[in-house]
């Protein structure tokens, strides 16, 4: 059983404030800290800190930032694939604040160099169990390996985030695309057409089920909506926690996401390819809102990304 994450990872500087200025102001931060980030590293982390076996295959620098990534993947146990490129390691700006929410600008740096699959790395995608992409990576190369790993039987998990336009053709590689609302409105409007003003996570899931694949809204401290095509939507509950700060908290929903898929595939949770079956990414889904409750109550990213033990005694404690 193997999890394999394509995508991108950052140094991320994060600056605590009492509130995010908007454009034209200028506010002075309470305090800063730099840690360990990028959507396909955060998620990497969380599989394997949940218990997953996990490859990454990104892109760094030749420069200290990376060499600090490399460490902290090392440290969760991760199988590296990198290439080292002649463009710097990706950065984060992030500012949070005094109510845990944040405003991010990424420059991509290396993630860029990122720009198709090698043969070796294909093999790792084709090999996998599970594949989770995001799209902080380029576009092709994320397409590419969807199409590799669903080729492959491999469960292919997209987790649709930032927001950016995505073809059909692409989604039909896709087994279980993971979205907030904001990404889940965006894509139900513009890959069907359908106005989608005010819809619900439930209605929005619905729409983009309509594709032929799982999805998955998350709702934040509400929860998450899991609906499978031609069968009835799922709720899972949010957990009730003190949330200090939500950055990452959404790509260590889907990094344990995947880790308790692999775990329960095989068993009786896959549904003909490698789209898993309701009930299974009900319970994936409950795993991963505990792993995302722990995580928001801490600060950083990969700091605050938990581990296998700790989701478990968040469960029997509640
Ligand atoms: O999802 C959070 C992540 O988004 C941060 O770690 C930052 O690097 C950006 O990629």
């Amino acid at each position: 059983m193997s999890i394999v994450v394509v995508g991108s990872a950052n140094l991320d500087l994060v600056y605590r404030v009492e509130r995010i200025p908007p454009p034209g102001e200028t506010v002075l931060a309470v305090g800063s800290d730099s840690a360990p980030g990028g959507k396909g590293n955060n998620q990497v982390i969380a599989a394997a800190r949940a218990g997953a076996r996990a490859t990454f295959v990104a892109a760094l620098g030749r420069d200290a930032a990376a060499e600090r990534l490399i460490a902290s993947l090392e440290d969760a146990g991760v199988d590296l694939r990198i290439r080292r490129v002649d463009e710097p390691t990706g950065t984060a700006i992030i500012t949070v604040d005094d109510s845990a929410e944040n405003a991010i600008v990424v420059d991509s740096g290396a993630n860029r160099m990122l720009d198709g699959l090698d043969d070796s790395e294909r093999e790792v995608v084709a090999a996998a169990d599970v594949l989770l992409l995001q799209l902080e990576t380029p576009l092709a190369t994320v397409t590419e390996a969807a199409a590799v790993a669903h080729a492959s039987a491999t469960t292919v998990v997209l987790n649709a985030a930032p927001i950016q336009s995505l073809s059909a053709a692409f989604l039909a590689d896709v087994d279980v695309l993971v979205v907030n609302e904001h990404e889940a409105a965006h894509l139900a409007a513009e890959l069907t057409g359908e106005a989608v003003h005010e819809a619900s996570g439930e209605d929005l899931a619905a729409i983009l089920s309509r594709l032929g694949l799982a999805v998955i809204v998350t709702l934040g401290a509400d929860g998450a909506v899991v609906r499978v095509p031609d069968e009835p939507p799922a709720h899972v509950a949010g957990r009730v926690v003190d949330a200090v700060d939500t950055t990452g908290a959404g790509d260590t929903f889907c990094g344990a996401l995947v880790a308790e898929l692999d775990r329960r595939r095989g068993t009786n949770g896959s549904a003909g390819s490698g789209r898993p079956d309701l009930g299974t990414l009900v319970r994936a889904a409950e795993f991963a809102t505990v792993a995302a409750a722990i995580s928001v109550q801490r600060a950083g990213a990969v700091p605050s990304i938990p581990s296998l033990e700790e989701i478990h005694d968040f469960n029997s404690a509640s």
